[in-house]
């Protein structure tokens, strides 16, 4: 058994045969199905070749694919080049896609194929820079959608045309956030539900585009109550569950204990031990756990950039 390029700090990617670097399960699994992981940091991200998206993927292929990313939070395939019907396909190898935003529409002839280019959508560089420059600049951190009550499993993006430098996307690990506060901090935040609101971001938008539709059913810019940790369906892990992009605040506190407790909580969401900074290549393929990261794009790209988003049908936060 191998793995290629064991860049990870962590024994993730070791060698069987050196003490002390175990192989975890996971990535046997990967490996007996013919994949090659490439960890990118220590516990968030990977990338996975060995595999042909534009093709359906045989079950154990599925199945190690998914252990990856439940374990790694984002998965990369690269060189992989789909249109968006490959793209869409793929996307539901690992779920149900939903249509592709509550307010943005999809592609012509593909709904479910959300486009992000700016330089397409004055609604949406504008909706984006006004956020951008209420926080000076900073990369927008946030969830997808977690204004709604039951906020995408995941996406799966698709580099279509990417700037020569620039334009990385950032992920950060919930898990691992949440596991670096005080057991006391956490047992309080267990208790506690936060709001979340994206009037600020989309009621423009909404009023531009005339309707939204999620879930088959008229969209309204109705809040959400979310518990400040969620329980990850799939893994059981503990998460932390609010972001700078929709968290309105905390329920129950005043608004400068919540204001507080939030940009506390930011800060260790969005700590460099828990990121994993992704420069993207033409025909990459990225593919995010949304119940379990928070992302953020890096603004300092001045070239075309375009990336399709597949979103996949998730359940209540609980
Ligand atoms: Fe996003």
């Amino acid at each position: 058994m191998s793995i290629a390029d064991p860049i990870a700090s962590r024994p993730a990617t070791g060698d069987p045969s050196i003490p002390g670097e175990a192989v975890l399960a996971w990535e046997e699994q990967a490996v007996d199905a013919g994949l090659v992981l490439r960890h990118l940091s220590g516990t968030i991200g990977t990338e996975i070749t060995g595999l042909d998206a534009s093709r359906p993927l045989p079950d154990d292929v599925r199945d190690a694919v998914r252990q990856v990313w439940l374990a790694r939070r984002v998965v990369f395939f690269p060189e992989q080049h789909l249109d968006p019907g490959q793209h869409r396909a793929f996307a539901a190898e690992f779920g149900e896609p939903s249509r592709a935003h509550p307010v943005i529409p999809g592609l012509d002839g593909h709904p479910d194929v959300l486009e992000l280019d700016y330089s397409k959508s004055e609604e949406l560089a504008k909706a984006y820079g006004q956020i951008a420059e209420r926080r000076g600049n900073a990369p927008t951190w946030h969830t997808d959608v977690t204004f709604v009550a039951r906020p995408p499993l995941g996406s799966i993006l698709n580099a279509v045309s990417i700037p020569p430098a620039g334009g990385d996307t950032l992920w950060s690990d919930q898990v691992a956030a949440f596991r670096s506060l005080s057991p006391t901090l956490q047992a309080f935040l267990r208790t506690l539900t936060a709001v979340h609101d994206g009037t600020d971001q989309f009621s423009t938008l909404l009023e531009i585009v005339g309707s939204g539709e999620w879930e088959g059913r008229p969209f309204t810019l109705e809040p959400s109550e979310h518990p400040v940790v969620r329980t990850h369906p799939e893994t059981g892990e503990e998460i932390l569950f609010v972001n700078p992009g929709f968290t309105s605040h905390i329920v129950g506190l005043s608004r400068p204990e919540s204001d507080h407790l939030l940009a506390y909580l930011y800060a260790q969401a969005t700590k460099d031990e828990h990121v994993v900074r992704y420069k993207w290549t033409e025909g990459t393929l990225g593919f995010w756990d949304n119940r379990a990261t928070q992302h953020a794009v890096v603004a300092d790209f001045t070239g075309h950039r375009a990336i399709h988003r597949v979103t996949l049908r998730g359940d209540e936060p609980r």
